[in-house]
C-alpha cells in the first residue's frame, strides 16, 4: 500500500528576486510553494528552480498594492506566510515625493493587512499555522533618508508582536526576521554589497523560525553580517 505524502505549503511574497526569491528556493526543499510578486517571468524561472529540487509551485503575478488582487489568496490553502515583499527608498524627507510615501507604505505596511488578513483564517480554522514577516534592524534604529522605510520597519515590530499575542493560542506562530544589510537590488545600483549578508542568510534565518518544534516559537530573530566577512572555516 503506498501513502500520499502531502507537504506543507508555503506562500512568500516578493519571491521574484532577493531575499523572496532565496526563500523559495530554501523552502522548496520542504514545502509546496505559492510564490507572489508582479514580475511574471522571474516568478516563473524561481518556480522552475524550486520545482526542481521537489516542491510543487503555483506562481501567482499580482501587485500588492491592489486589494482586490490580493483578495484570491483567501481561496488557498496557506500553513506557512512568508511576508516578504518590500520597497525602500531611501531620501530626505523633503525630497520624497507622495507616490514614493504611499508605494512604500502599501507595500510595506498595508498589504501585510491585506495578505495576513486572506490567509490567516483558514490557519484558525485549522488550528496551526505560521507567519513570518521580514522586518530589518531598520525596525529599531532610525537614519538621515528613512523617514518613511523606518517607519514603516518600526511599524512591523508593533504589528507582528501584537499578532503573536492574539494567535499564539490558537497554535499559530508568528515570527520576524530583522536582518541589517543585505546584498540585494533593493539598494541602487552601484552601491558596494560585498560586506553585506546574503540572500541565502535570511532564508536560513526564515527556515529555522518556520521549522522550530511545535511548542517553541521564535517570535524575533535578528541577523548581521559580520564584518570582515570571512568564511566558517577561518575559526
Ligand atoms: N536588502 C536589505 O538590506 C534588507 C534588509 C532588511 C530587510 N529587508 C527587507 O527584506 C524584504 C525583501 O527585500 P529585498 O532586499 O529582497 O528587496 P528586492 O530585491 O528589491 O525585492 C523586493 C521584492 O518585493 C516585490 N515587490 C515590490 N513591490 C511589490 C508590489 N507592489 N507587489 C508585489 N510584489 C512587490 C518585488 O517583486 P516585483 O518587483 O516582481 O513585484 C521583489 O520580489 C523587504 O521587506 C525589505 O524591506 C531588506
Amino acid at each position: 500500500m503506498t501513502t500520499t505524502q502531502t507537504r506543507p505549503v508555503a506562500l512568500v511574497t516578493g519571491a521574484s528576486r532577493g531575499i523572496g526569491r532565496a526563500i523559495a528556493l530554501r523552502l522548496a526543499a520542504t514545502h509546496d510553494l505559492v510564490l507572489v510578486a508582479r514580475s511574471a517571468d522571474k516568478l516563473t524561472a524561481v518556480g522552475r528552480a524550486c520545482e526542481a529540487v521537489g516542491a510543487t509551485v503555483q506562481t501567482m503575478a499580482l501587485n500588492l498594492r491592489s486589494v482586490a488582487a490580493v483578495g484570491a489568496l483567501a481561496d488557498l490553502h496557506v500553513d506557512v506566510l512568508v511576508n516578504n515583499a518590500g520597497v525602500a527608498v531611501l531620501k530626505p524627507f523633503l525630497e520624497m515625493t507622495a507616490e514614493e510615501w504611499d508605494r512604500q507604505v502599501d507595500v510595506n505596511v498595508n498589504a501585510l493587512y491585506h495578505v495576513t488578513r486572506a490567509v490567516l483564517p483558514g490557519m484558525v480554522q485549522r488550528g496551526r499555522g505560521h507567519v513570518c514577516i521580514i522586518g530589518s534592524t531598520a525596525g529599531r534604529n532610525t537614519f538621515v533618508g528613512g523617514t518613511c522605510y523606518t517607519g514603516t520597519k518600526h511599524f512591523v515590530m508593533g504589528f507582528a508582536e501584537s499578532l503573536m499575542l492574539e494567535v499564539r493560542d490558537a497554535g499559530i506562530g508568528v515570527s520576524v526576521v530583522t536582518p541589517g544589510s543585505v546584498a540585494t537590488e533593493l539598494f541602487p545600483e552601484g552601491t558596494n554589497t560585498a560586506w553585506m549578508l546574503e540572500p541565502e542568510n535570511v532564508a536560513d534565518a526564515v527556515a529555522f523560525a518556520v521549522t522550530a518544534p511545535p511548542h517553541m516559537l521564535v517570535h524575533r530573530l535578528e541577523v548581521r553580517p559580520l564584518s570582515p566577512k570571512r568564511p566558517r572555516s577561518s575559526f
